[in-house]
């Protein structure tokens, strides 16, 4: 089962979880994504919120739950602090009771890297962590609440970093930096940076998170291990990158950055590697792809 499986990572998901035969239920309210987003797909759809304990008591047999609905950026936050931090810890206890119940064998957890805020770069899963805003802090109380069941079910949380690739439109104002400033490049707007844009992140393709995810859910491996490609890009390194790709010649318009923005993140990615054996794509490769995959749907 993928819930938020309609949303950016778990449309990939679902769609790679099929391409290998899995039956696959999907358990989202399409709040934040459209159910076009599962056309095409042979999932079984549960049309439930995870708030709700209720959603989780007539599924059909689940050996792996892969819990990704919950709002997924500091910006939705920031206008319903309650709401999405009741979301995201709520359904987190719904997912555990459910898994203890029914004997599920794996839950993989996408975590996040924002849970290491201020701490320094390159982070490592055993980096104290040290968060700056209660999107961070919601991810670190649900590894928490893993961390603190009895005798929990057999979980991996991946503390991913920034993601990006195709399938994030329908977030809009939310997407990652590389999906904002490739849509604006490509159609001459000026991107908008916070800052100076020497403020960097570890950015991690769309393909190489779902990999991980799949061969987190097969793996004996449990805990918390990193999702990042290992390097760190600015985002002026980022707009050039795209400028070169697209043929463009676009500058962002810098505007005042935030309170409490990050200046820098960076996976250690060696346990990421040694557990899942996965190379992740370097940004160059990663943003390649994604500008393909865009001009092949124009
Ligand atoms: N995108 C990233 O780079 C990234 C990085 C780290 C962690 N994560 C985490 O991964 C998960 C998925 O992120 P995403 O980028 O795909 O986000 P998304 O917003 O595209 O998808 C979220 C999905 O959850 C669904 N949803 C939200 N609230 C729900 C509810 N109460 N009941 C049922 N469904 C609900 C939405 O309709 C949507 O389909 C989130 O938990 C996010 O925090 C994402």
């Amino acid at each position: 089962m993928v819930t938020g499986g309609a949303g950016f990572i778990g449309m990939n998901l679902v769609r790679e979880l099929c391409a290998a035969n899995s039956h696959v239920t999907v358990m989202d309210d399409f709040s934040a994504a459209p159910r076009t987003n599962l056309s095409g797909l042979p999932v079984d759809i549960v049309e439930r919120s995870v708030m709700e304990e209720s959603s989780f008591a007539k599924l059909p047999d689940i050996d792996h739950v892969f819990h990704l609905a919950s709002p997924s950026s500091v910006i939705l936050y920031g206008k319903e602090p309650q709401k999405c931090f009741s979301t995201t810890t709520i359904s987190m206890i719904n997912v555990l009771r459910y898994a203890k119940t029914n004997g599920v064998k794996k839950i993989v957890y996408p975590s996040s890297g924002s849970v290491y805020g201020r701490a320094s770069p390159p982070q490592k899963e055993t980096t104290i962590p040290r968060p700056t805003n209660l999107y961070a802090v919601a991810k670190l109380a649900c590894e928490q609440m893993i961390e603190g069941t009895e005798d929990p079910p057999p979980t991996t949380m991946l503390r991913i970093f920034a993601g990006y690739g195709p399938g994030e439109a329908h977030k809009g104002q939310i997407a990652s930096p590389v999906g904002l400033f490739l849509r604006s490049i490509a159609s001459d707007e000026p991107p908008i940076i916070y800052g100076d844009g020497t403020q960097s992140r570890d950015f991690i393709y769309i393909g190489d998170v779902v990999k991980i995810m799949m061969r987190a859910a097969e793996s004996p491996a449990v805990g918390i291990v990193n999702a990042g490609s290992g390097e760190s890009h600015t985002f002026n390194q980022v707009v050039e990158m795209l400028n070169r790709r697209l043929g463009k010649k676009v500058t962002p318009r810098y505007i005042n950055r935030p309170i409490n923005y990050l200046e820098r993140t960076h996976a250690d990615t060696s346990l990421m590697t040694k557990t899942f054996g996965v190379t992740p794509l370097s940004l160059e490769e990663g943003v390649d792809k994604y500008c393909s995959s865009i001009e092949l749907a124009t």
